[in-house]
């Protein structure tokens, strides 16, 4: 064995180590923070008594405010935000551990990896496990545009042959020759709407016909619909969001199961994190992504390990939905990007590339869920352990005012007043240009 790769083999030990030592940090402050968070409602009153008999009788009142149990409870997710996932300590902890490696090991081995800075030594493992896509034949529903059309792009870079499908025909055209360009071998352009049982069936005959095999079907087409439940008039015109998001996957999943059971291949949902979130004027939306995630996950216990399922439920990602691309009480297709400001408020929007680029990497490692961004995940948490508080704060921010106009709201009006949207959503959902067709 030559020196270097001594060295190589001691430094990868080195940051092994350093790593376990990290993550075992990392896990146990997040669990005793949550023990303790959890544990709140048992020695908050026995808290509150002690600094009662203390303090003054007016200072446990302005206490209770801040330490009820709920309010802790959500400082203590805040914390764990911090430290899981993005955070800035984590992060940190990812750059000294590479930094402490011999600069001609991390020179000679990654420097693929350093020319886009984006990996690094914590994905190794992970990614020797990863399963190379190229050649393989990818289905992706709703890629004419937003987060399908970036799957497009990502699958394509890793050398994959793909099948896409949406209604615009135009703007599928221009994904596929752009695909073409970023390296993948083939692209099957299908114009369909998913929720017509018929065309599925024809996205998957296609698609076998042409490549002859399946590994990856993408169900990502999708629409929302924003409006008070109470405002739409003819509720049946509505159904279109079930029959788009839900059974639109459930049509494609039933035709390209036999060739992905074959292929050992993988399903790939794009759900929502408004499956666990509700939103006020997207119960519908709500409705049909919690319906996503619970029949996938039914499905994955039938299907074992013959097919593998991962479940995507993002934050708020660039796309035209985030446009403000809504279907309306009217049940007619809007752009209205004042309802959006109301909608999405404050929550910062992640870039499309990323969330296109974190799914690949995701499904490809086999993940069974993934959120983008990560810290959206503490969310779930809120929604889970005090959801009178998630609630109130929602109709605070989305319905109050005057009257239910989305200029009356109060996260609108903290949008507007501190000029805030510049620096939380991307330049291109500022300007409410859609495709054409
Ligand atoms: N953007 C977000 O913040 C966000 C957050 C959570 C989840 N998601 C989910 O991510 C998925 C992609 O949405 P996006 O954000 O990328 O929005 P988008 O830019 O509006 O893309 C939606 C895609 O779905 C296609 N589609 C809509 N109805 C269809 C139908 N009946 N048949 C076939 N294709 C149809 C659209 O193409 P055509 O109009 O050409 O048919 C378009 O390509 C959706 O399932 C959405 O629910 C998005």
């Amino acid at each position: 064995m030559d020196s270097l790769q001594m060295k190589k083999d001691s430094a990868i030990n080195k940051y092994r180590k350093q790593r376990l030592l990290n993550k075992l940090m990392l896990y146990s402050f997040t669990s005793m923070t949550c023990i303790l968070f959890l544990s709140s409602p048992l020695w908050y009153p026995l808290l509150r008594a002690f600094l009662k008999s203390l303090l003054f009788d007016s200072l446990p009142k302005i206490g209770a405010l801040f330490f009820s149990s709920k309010c802790i409870f959500i400082v203590g997710n805040l914390i764990v935000i911090f430290l899981v996932g993005e955070s800035k300590i984590f992060k940190s902890s990812k750059s000294s551990s590479s930094s402490s490696l011999p600069s001609n090991v991390v020179k000679q081995n990654y420097a693929a990896d350093e020319e886009n800075g984006q990996k690094n030594f914590i994905f190794l493992a992970a990614e020797i496990f990863s399963e190379n896509v190229a050649g393989k034949v990818v289905i992706i529903t709703g890629a004419s545009s937003g987060i399908g059309e970036y799957l497009a792009y990502e699958y394509a870079r890793r050398g994959a042959c793909l099948a896409i499908a949406a209604r615009r025909q135009k703007s599928l055209r221009e994904v596929a020759e752009r695909a073409l360009d970023l390296g993948a071998p083939d692209v099957l352009v299908i114009p369909a709407d998913v929720s017509k049982v018929d065309d599925c069936r024809t996205i998957v005959d296609r698609t076998m016909s042409h490549f002859g095999r399946l590994d990856h079907l993408v169900n990502n087409a999708g629409m929302t619909a924003v409006s008070l439940f109470e405002e739409i008039e003819d509720i049946s015109k509505l159904r279109s969001i079930m029959d788009i998001n839900f059974w639109g996957s459930v049509y494609m999943t039933r035709f390209a199961i036999p060739y992905l059971r074959y292929s050992e291949g993988k399903i790939i949902v794009l759900s929502s994190s408004a499956s666990w979130m509700p939103s006020p004027r997207m119960s519908l939306y709500c409705a049909s992504k919690a319906a996503m995630i619970l029949f996938f996950e039914a499905l994955r216990i039938e299907f074992g390990r013959d097919v593998k399922i991962t479940l995507v439920t993002p934050g708020f990602v660039e796309s035209e939905m985030t446009q403000g691309k809504f279907i309306n009480k009217t049940g007619k297709v809007d752009v209205n990007p004042q309802m959006r400001d109301v909608q999405v408020g404050i929550t910062p929007v992640v870039k499309v590339e990323e969330c296109a680029k974190a799914i690949v990497n995701g499904a490809c490692r086999g993940e069974r869920y993934i959120t983008v961004p990560a810290w959206f995940r503490v969310t779930y948490l809120w929604k889970v352990f005090c959801p009178e508080v998630v609630e109130w704060i929602l109709r605070l921010l989305c319905l109050t005012g005057s009257g239910t106009s989305p200029d009356d709201s109060l996260s609108k009006k903290i949008l507007d007043y501190t000029g805030v949207q510049k620096v939380l959503y991307p330049e291109n959902i500022r300007e409410p240009e859609l495709k054409a067709e």
